[in-house]
């Protein structure tokens, strides 16, 4: 397969099924794509001391992100320069000042550098400190911190951080705005759920708002009606507060706005969304005027985006300060971590709510999760039927679309998915460009 073939599998309304569920396409996404891309590692606040660890995927590629002795957090691959062991294990630890293979005990300092190997007279003129090996555990290309989200880039060379989010970056300024004292931290562990299903359909799902009140009537129009039956008393519940927009008509869904921007980037909720009409946390805008003025407060709460997609591979919910991380794992299979943070200076209260919309949401034991989830499944095995190789995203297309420009459109465009797929082809192929009609490893 090469660039030309990657790029005949997206057309301007359509994608090829290949893109779902062949396992060589998969590869060369874990090869080209998440390695050319800007990819979601973690947040700074999960490791707030000097030898603080998580380990996570980027792409397939093992990885360590750490706090340094400097201070900084540094993303090294999680593999022993000598035999290629997993230095770490555990999803997250301490590891003081330094890193110990568990293997020969080559020691490494918390940025990589080899630090000790036991009985180094044995390494003497073999070149051993002359290698990449004998340097220490390898960092990937390019780190970036912003706001305490930390992205990683594999390739040594390619698009800056701020050239690939671009605009984008304002969907998570307004989520830190959002903490009184300008910092969001870690609430705790993600929820971790399996999909059996290929990664890009939950990314495109994400701003797929006209599935809302179909595939979600089971749970939410059930919910809604039981409500009514009650006769709507008030207060709502903030499950009801939660759960009820999801039935929204499909106007609302028009009116809410899409915005795309160059990258694969993008969000639902231009104008307004389904978190729009929450009750007020008691004591919270007092806190918000407090640090910002009451204007620059109200500008910052009266932004209620629905769901930023940042590409490749997550979402962030900016009103709920949430995270979904779409980790791919196999052309069709995913695991899902939901994150809620805390947003700093702010009432507890706040991040209760949020912990319940990611429960009800988005948890394996949710009620509305599952609704997305049968969806997925029954896509991944349905396009495996013949006699149809495309999937359709032609929705409010227009003919001619320029992916380089941000746009605000009707809500209910595909136009989104069409951007992704556009920066999909794009970061796919081009480390592939040099030498095109070969086949690509
Ligand atoms: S494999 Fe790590 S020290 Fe030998
Ligand atoms: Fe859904």
């Amino acid at each position: 397969m090469n660039a030309d073939d990657i790029r005949a599998m997206i057309q301007p309304g359509q994608v090829h099924r290949d893109v779902y569920i062949s396992d060589a396409v998969y590869r060369l996404e874990m090869r080209h794509l998440f390695t050319n891309a800007w990819v979601f590692v973690g947040h700074d606040s999960q490791t707030p001391n000097k030898g603080d660890y998580i380990t996570t995927q980027v792409g397939d590629q093992p990885v360590i992100m750490v706090r340094h002795s400097d201070g900084e957090v540094k993303v090294l691959y999680n593999r022993c320069p000598h035999k290629g062991t997993k230095i770490a294990i555990d999803r997250a630890g301490n590891t003081g000042k330094f890193f110990r293979c568990p293997y020969h005990a080559w020691s490494f300092k918390t940025d990589g550098c080899l630090l000790a190997i036991p009985l180094k007279k044995g390494y003497e003129g073999t070149g051993l400190s002359e290698s990449q090996n004998g340097k220490g555990m390898q960092a990937v290309g390019a780190v970036h911190n912003y706001r305490g989200f930390v992205f990683a880039r594999l390739a040594e060379e390619g698009i800056g951080f701020d050239e690939f989010f671009g605009g984008s970056l304002s969907s998570i300024d307004n989520m830190v705005d959002r903490a009184p004292e300008g910092r969001v931290e870690i609430s705790g562990p993600p929820l971790r759920y399996m999909h059996k299903c290929n990664w890009k359909m939950l990314v495109e799902n994400q701003t797929d708002t006209c599935h809302p009140m179909v595939a979600h009537e089971s749970s939410a129009g059930t919910a809604v009606k039981i409500y009514e039956q009650m006769g709507n008393p008030e207060p709502r519940p903030p499950a009801m507060q939660i759960i009820a927009p999801f039935m929204s008509p499909y106007e609302f869904f028009e009116d809410m706005g899409i915005r795309t921007w160059p990258n694969g980037h993008g969000h639902t909720g231009v104008n307004m969304s389904i978190h729009s009409n929450y009750d007020a946390i008691p004591g919270y805008f007092e806190a918000m005027v407090e640090s910002y003025g009451e204007e620059r407060a109200k500008a910052i709460l009266d932004e209620n985006r629905h769901n930023t997609v940042y590409f490749p591979n997550i979402m962030i919910k900016a009103p709920l300060t949430q995270l979904r991380n779409f980790i791919p794992l196999g052309a069709d299979r995913t695991l899902v971590e939901s994150y809620v943070y805390r947003l700093v200076g702010a009432p507890e209260q706040l991040t209760a709510m949020s912990a319940m919309y990611n429960r009800m949401i988005n948890a394996p034991t949710s009620i509305v999760g599952h609704d997305d989830l049968e969806m997925y499944e029954r896509a991944q095995e349905g396009l495996h039927a013949e006699g149809m190789q495309w999937v359709d995203i032609r929705r409010l297309h227009t003919g001619t679309e320029d992916f380089e420009t941000e746009a605000v459109e009707n809500g209910t465009t595909e136009r989104q998915m069409r951007n992704q797929f556009h920066a999909w082809a794009k970061f796919m192929t081009m480390s592939m460009e040099d030498a095109p009609g070969v086949a690509a490893q």
